[in-house]
């Protein structure tokens, strides 16, 4: 009930999907959660269940497109908690559209929020992280960063971005004792995949390629984060965590 006992952990994107459970399982193991999401409704009832639950929270409403909201909400964690230790850069949108079929704005879109995100909350979390004296930023990017599959450029250009971007700043960041590392989901049970595993047709296509033969409950993946984030994994950075049920082993 320890592994981050005292740190304070930002999550964005933590409204619902995996974002809801890093946030929670952060909480349950002892850190202090800034919950931050576009869903306000939902998000703070993420960070009302974790308060109900014994452990600390708060919300804030945030866009990471947004950049004058990174310094705001980034502000309001430093002047609640003292310090920020984790980042978790989750938030994220899927576009299921070949290049020919992608319109401009859409790109600059899926970018802003998938790229423009992470870049954003790295550069603004720095200063918190360097008067902790340490910390973890956890970029989650996903198989399609590390391989390619169908209609969806935009996408897996975006993820495979955040994986450089995560190697990146692992090395200009290892002096200050900030690791960095990337998490590679697979298919996970989440509002995002919801239209796709209800199609049984698209479902099975998808999951033939799992080796394990099925979608990953958000939780698989949280339990990922909550081992970046914590001190068992200080020796790690600039590393590819890869939780797919072996999708991308074959
Ligand atoms: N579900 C999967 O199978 C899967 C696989 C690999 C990677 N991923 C990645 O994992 C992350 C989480 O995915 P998920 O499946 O939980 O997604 P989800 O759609 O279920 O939840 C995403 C959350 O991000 C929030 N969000 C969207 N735009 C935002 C913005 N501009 N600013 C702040 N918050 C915003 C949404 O409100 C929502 O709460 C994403 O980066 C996604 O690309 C998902």
């Amino acid at each position: 009930m320890s592994r981050v006992q005292g740190k304070t952990a930002l999550i964005t994107g933590a409204a619902m999907g995996m974002g809801e459970a890093h946030a929670k399982l952060l909480a349950k193991e002892g850190a202090s959660v800034i919950v931050t999401d576009i869903a306000d409704d939902q998000g703070k009832a993420v960070a009302d269940a974790i308060k109900e639950a014994g452990s600390e929270a708060i919300f804030c409403k945030h866009d990471v497109s947004d950049e004058a909201a990174w310094i705001e909400v980034i502000d309001k964690g430093v002047s609640t908690y003292g310090k920020i230790d984790i980042l978790v850069n989750n938030a994220g949108i899927m576009l299921q559209k070949p290049v020919h079929e992608t319109e401009t704005d859409e790109w600059d879109r899926l970018f802003d929020i998938n790229v423009k995100g992470a870049f954003f909350g790295t550069k603004y979390i720095l200063p918190a992280m360097q008067k902790a004296g340490r910390g973890s930023i956890i970029n989650i990017s996903s198989i399609y960063g590390l391989v390619g599959g169908p209609s969806a450029a935009a996408y897996e250009a975006s993820k495979g971005a955040v994986r450089l971007l995560t190697k990146a700043s692992a090395a200009d960041y290892a002096p200050f004792n900030i690791r960095v590392n990337s998490v590679h989901p697979g298919v996970i049970k989440t509002p995002m995949t919801d239209g796709i595993l209800a199609d049984e047709e698209v479902s099975r296509q998808f999951l033939s390629a799992v080796l394990m033969g099925r979608a990953a409950d958000p939780i698989e993946v949280a339990y990922a984060v909550l081992f970046l984030a914590s001190d068992e994994a200080s020796y790690m950075t600039g590393s590819e965590l890869v939780v797919d049920g072996g999708y991308t082993t074959t």
